[in-house]
C-alpha cells in the first residue's frame, strides 16, 4: 500500500480540521501552544509532504529547503500570507494557500466592533465602572462620539472591506471608498462613493483599513495622513500592523490630531509601540478578528481539504502563487 502523506500542523488547531487531516493523512502537530521557534520549525518540517503554517510562522525559502523537494504545499492558516515568501515557493515549486471567503464576516464584524468600542469609550467605561468611580448619571460622563448618519472612509475594498462597508447601511453612514481600482458592482450595491486617498482621510469620521500588507501599503498611514484626517477621526486597523506608522499614530493621538484608534494588529506584532497601552484614547485587541469557534473551525477544514486537494495531485481551491 502507497505510504500515507505525512502533514505537519505548527500549532494546535480546532479538532475537525484535524480530523479531516487525519482521515488521509499521518498528522503531526506542534505539541506545545506556542509559535515555534525557527530551529524547532526547520527541525519540524524535515521530510513532510505538507505543512499546516500559521500566520506567525515566518515561511521563507530556509523553510523550504529544510522541508525537501517531495514537499508539495504550505497551507496558511491566515486569509493574509505577507508571511510567506512567495517568490522563494515558486522557485521550490511549492504551493501556497490561504482561507479566504470563511474569515471575512467575522473580520469586517470585529472592525465594526473596534468602530463602536473606540467610538464609545466602551472599553474605558467598563475600566470606570469596575475602578469603583461610578458615583451615578452624569450629563457629561464619557461623552462619545456619534455613528448614525456619518461618513465612513474604506481603505482597500477586497471581500472583507465590501462587506464591512455593506454593514453601514444599517447605520445610515455615507460611505466612501478608495482602492487601486474602481469597482462599479460595489458602488451600486452599496452607494459607496469612489474617493482619491486624501478627498477619503479629509472627509471621513472614521478610516477603516482592509488592505493586504504589501511594499505600496507600508506606512500607507502615518504622519501626513493623521494631518488631513479630521481631528474628531478615528482609525480602524483590522488589516496588518506595518499599514500604519504606529510611532505616529501615538504621537497623533497624544496630541489629538485624531480623536481615537480602535487596532486589531500592530507594527510589531506582539510588541505595542511604547505609549500606545498608555493612552485611554484607544482599543486594542490581541489580533483577534477571525476568532470566533465557528470560523476558526471553517479556517481548519478550508487548510485541510487545500492540502488534502494538493496531496490527490489536484490544483488546491485557495491557491494564491498559481
Ligand atoms: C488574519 O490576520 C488573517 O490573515 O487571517
Ligand atoms: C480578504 O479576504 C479580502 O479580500 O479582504
Amino acid at each position: 500500500m502507497k505510504r500515507k502523506w505525512n502533514v505537519f500542523v505548527t500549532r494546535m488547531l480546532p479538532e475537525p480540521a484535524i480530523n479531516y487531516l487525519k482521515a488521509y493523512c499521518e498528522v503531526e502537530i506542534n505539541p506545545e501552544d506556542r509559535v515555534l521557534s525557527k530551529a524547532e520549525l526547520l527541525a519540524a518540517v524535515k521530510g513532510r509532504d505538507a505543512v499546516l503554517s500559521q500566520l506567525t510562522d515566518i515561511i521563507d525559502d530556509a523553510v523550504f529547503a529544510a522541508a525537501g523537494p517531495q514537499c508539495k504545499v504550505f497551507a496558511n492558516y491566515a486569509v493574509g500570507y505577507n508571511n510567506v515568501d512567495l517568490e522563494a515557493a515558486a522557485r521550490r515549486g511549492v504551493m501556497i494557500t490561504n482561507t479566504p471567503d470563511v474569515l471575512t464576516d467575522a473580520t469586517a464584524d470585529l472592525a465594526w466592533t473596534l468602530l463602536f468600542a473606540t467610538a464609545r469609550r466602551v472599553v474605558e467605561a467598563d475600566d470606570f465602572l469596575r475602578k469603583g468611580k461610578y458615583q451615578g448619571w452624569g450629563p457629561m460622563l464619557l461623552l462619545g462620539v456619534e455613528i448614525t448618519g456619518k461618513t465612513l472612509g474604506v481603505i482597500g475594498t477586497g471581500r472583507i472591506g465590501q462587506n464591512f462597508a455593506s454593514k453601514a447601511k444599517a447605520f445610515s453612514m455615507k460611505v466612501l471608498y478608495n482602492d487601486i481600482h474602481r469597482n462599479l458592482d460595489f458602488e451600486k450595491t452599496t452607494g459607496a462613493v469612489y474617493a482619491d486617498k486624501e478627498t477619503l482621510l479629509r472627509e471621513s469620521d472614521f478610516v477603516s483599513l482592509h488592505v493586504p500588507l504589501l511594499p505600496a501599503t507600508r506606512h500607507l498611514i502615518g504622519a501626513p495622513e493623521f494631518y488631513i484626517m479630521k481631528n474628531t477621526a478615528i482609525l480602524i486597523n483590522t488589516s496588518r500592523g506595518p499599514v500604519v506608522n504606529e510611532q505616529e499614530l501615538v504621537a497623533a493621538l497624544k496630541s489629538g490630531q485624531i480623536w481615537g484608534a480602535g487596532l486589531d494588529v500592530f507594527e510589531n506584532e506582539p510588541e505595542l509601540t511604547p505609549g500606545l497601552a498608555e493612552l485611554t484614547n484607544v482599543v486594542i485587541l490581541p489580533h483577534v478578528a477571525s476568532a470566533t469557534v465557528e470560523t476558526r473551525i471553517n479556517m481548519g477544514l478550508v487548510a485541510a481539504r487545500n492540502i488534502v486537494a494538493a496531496m490527490q495531485g489536484e490544483v488546491p481551491p485557495n491557491l494564491v502563487n498559481r
